[in-house]
């Protein structure tokens, strides 16, 4: 198991989330939340919100007598978050590991829009919610399909199996835990949920260069696409990678192909 670590964000990064994203996660979400069906008055739990673009869309539909409530175990996100503050959203830093701060039936709709596939060990966080979400609550989420990785993070897990990056565990076991259309279904039915829906949806990027293909995946990864690595070996990898990337450019600049796992199901 990959060793994620939440130490390498920094203010750089978490700033160039917030811009990137709203070109990316967030459209993304919006499709999630859509499939949600939230209505005015709802209370929701956004689970690893990041900077708090789509828990301020969340809030726009379920209006001022509805609640939303983002978490995320980055501060440097969260003070982001924060920014977009109001009288029905309000942020926090903490996991989705533990969310016991949150009783019992509190939610009508949780959501984890690209951060299942960060979470190591998936029934844990899926307890939580379940606790969380009153009878009939819903539960969305989008994560990335282990049966179909990211170009990118292959180019980077065959350029970090060799020497001399291949001396850090870190660069041998790659970093997220995707799951199989069939392991989401398994391990939502295992505890406690029933499926709405289950999507794969085709998810292709065109990053202008090389060096904003890495920035994205840097500042989407929270530091984690190279931060275990010593800043000239860091430095080397990324010139490596963007060499590989040169060989995926297109007329419309470098195309990166993946796909993405849409989930909805209802709390049982
Ligand atoms: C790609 S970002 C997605 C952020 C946001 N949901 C969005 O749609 O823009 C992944 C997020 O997962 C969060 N994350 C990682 N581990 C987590 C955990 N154990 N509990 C909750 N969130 C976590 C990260 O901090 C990061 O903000």
């Amino acid at each position: 198991m990959s060793a994620l670590s939440l130490t390498f964000d920094t203010q750089r990064l978490a700033e160039k989330y917030e811009e990137l994203s709203s070109d990316r996660q967030f459209k993304q979400g919006k499709w999630l939340i859509e499939e949600l069906n939230l209505v005015p008055e709802e209370r929701v739990l956004d689970v690893g919100c990041g900077t708090g673009l789509l828990a301020e869309h969340v809030a726009d539909i379920v209006g001022p007598s509805g609640f939303v409530v983002g978490v995320d175990p980055l501060p440097l996100r969260i003070a982001i978050a924060n920014r977009k503050a109001k009288s029905n959203l309000v942020f926090r830093v903490g996991n989705a590991y533990d969310l016991t701060e949150f009783g019992e039936n509190s939610f009508d709709a949780v959501y984890l829009n690209a951060v299942f596939h960060w979470l190591a060990e998936k029934e844990e966080p899926l307890q939580h919610i379940r606790r969380v979400l009153k009878s009939g609550g819903r539960l969305g989420l989008t994560t990335g399909s282990k049966e179909h990785p990211n170009r990118l993070l292959q180019i980077r897990r065959e350029i970090l199996s060799k020497e001399p990056y291949n001396a850090f565990p870190e660069s041998r076991s790659g970093y997220p835990h995707w799951v199989s259309v069939a392991e989401l279904v398994w391990l939502l039915d295992r505890n406690g949920f029933s499926i709405s829906k289950v999507e794969v949806l085709e998810n292709v990027i065109h990053h202008a260069n090389a060096d904003a293909a890495i920035d994205f995946s840097q500042a989407s990864s929270f530091g984690n696409f190279l931060g275990h690595l010593p800043d000239e070996l860091r430095k080397s990898a990324i010139a490596e990678i963007k060499q590989a990337l040169e060989a995926l450019r297109t007329s419309d600049g470098i195309r990166l192909e993946g796909r993405r796992i849409v989930a909805v199901a209802v709390r049982k």
